[in-house]
């Protein structure tokens, strides 16, 4: 079972220590572009093994694709983070040519693998990366959702002074400020969370966790990556072990919240095959239209994919 991490800075380096450490995978390949720096970070990675009672190998590689054969799942993490005052979505261009060439060359070697997406501006570069793949949408998501909502919930737990363990939420939308979360669907363990906490409270952590991304970005001159490398890393975890956990993911629709041909953070059931399952919930009118407002916000950037001359499906 071979699990592959394209980019081996903050994201990727994380994401591929937790799926080692977790031995979710018996081997990892950790690929960047810079010399030497996958290979470095794996060897630590790989002697930390011992410590950490894993044996679980990471293997480091400048650029050559070769060693990325028949991976099962690959994690995308390649391309620029966030710099303050920038937003996702001005490193599009830079980064839809770092992931449209990653991706060939991904699937080059590995055609039949699923591919998770990270770089940023997410919903876009997941659409960036189903485009060059020519795989099919259930094998090619990006990770946002699980990221923004253990943002909510740790944020909730904090102000709740419970474990965040017991908070279970749903959040949809784009990854970016105009992110969806969703009170009513927000428990703890089982007790609705408007329950336990003032309206105006509620609201607050609400807001602060849509601009999450940024508040990190500020505080230390780059993106954040513990939460995002766990996070991927957990999306890997749930397919390799065909887990059929239910996740919020970047997915393309086709209908479902009536929206068509656009990567949207929704709940789905990942497994073995990818996408499983889109999951439709009974959004009230409020909560439909802050979702038609932040695929409005996805479907502008897409856009700007779509006339950078990207090979239409
Ligand atoms: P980083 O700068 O630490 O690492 C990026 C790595 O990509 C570098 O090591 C670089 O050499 C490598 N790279 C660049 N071009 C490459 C290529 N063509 N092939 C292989 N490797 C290449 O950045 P960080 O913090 O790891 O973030 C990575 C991306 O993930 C950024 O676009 C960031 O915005 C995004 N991100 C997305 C999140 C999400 O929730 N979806 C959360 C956090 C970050
Ligand atoms: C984050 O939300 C910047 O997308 C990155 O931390």
């Amino acid at each position: 079972m071979k699990v592959t991490v394209v980019g081996a800075g903050n994201v990727g380096a994380t994401c591929a220590n937790v799926i080692a450490h977790n031995e979710v995978a018996n081997e990892v390949i950790l690929l960047d572009i810079k010399e030497g720096v996958a290979e470095g970070k794996s060897l630590d990675m790989w002697q930390t093994a011992p410590i950490n009672l894993y044996d679980t190998r990471i293997k480091g590689s400048t650029n050559d694709y070769a060693a990325t054969k028949d991976s099962e799942v690959v994690v995308i993490t390649s391309g620029l983070p966030r710099k303050p005052g920038m937003s996702r979505d001005d490193l599009i261009a830079t980064n839809a040519g770092i992931v449209r060439s990653v991706t060939e060359n991904i699937v080059k070697y590995s055609p039949n693998t699923i591919i998770i997406v990270v770089s940023n501006p997410l919903d876009v570069m997941t659409y960036c990366a189903y485009l060059t793949s020519g795989l099919d949408s259930k094998k090619v998501f990006g990770m946002a959702g699980i990221l923004d909502t253990a943002r909510y919930r740790a944020f909730l737990a904090e102000a709740l002074n419970c474990s965040p363990k017991d908070i279970q939420a749903v959040l949809m939308g784009g990854h970016g400020d105009t992110m969806v979360p969703l009170p009513r669907y927000t428990t703890v363990s089982g007790i609705p969370v408007t329950e336990l906490i003032a309206k105006d409270k509620l609201d607050a952590i609400i807001q602060r966790t849509k601009v999450g991304g940024g508040e990190l970005v500020n505080l230390m001159g780059t993106s954040a990556w513990y939460a995002p490398g766990a996070a991927a890393a957990q999306m890997v975890e749930a397919i390799v072990r065909d887990q059929k956990r239910i996740f919020p993911c970047c997915a393309w629709l086709q209908g479902e919240y009536g929206m068509k041909d656009i990567y949207l953070g929704v709940p789905v059931k990942l497994g073995k095959n990818g996408i499983e399952q889109i999951i439709e919930l009974n959004l009230n009118k409020e909560e439909k239209e802050l979702l038609d407002g932040s695929a409005k916000a996805v479907k502008e950037v897409m856009s700007v994919l779509d006339n950078m001359q990207q090979p239409v499906k």
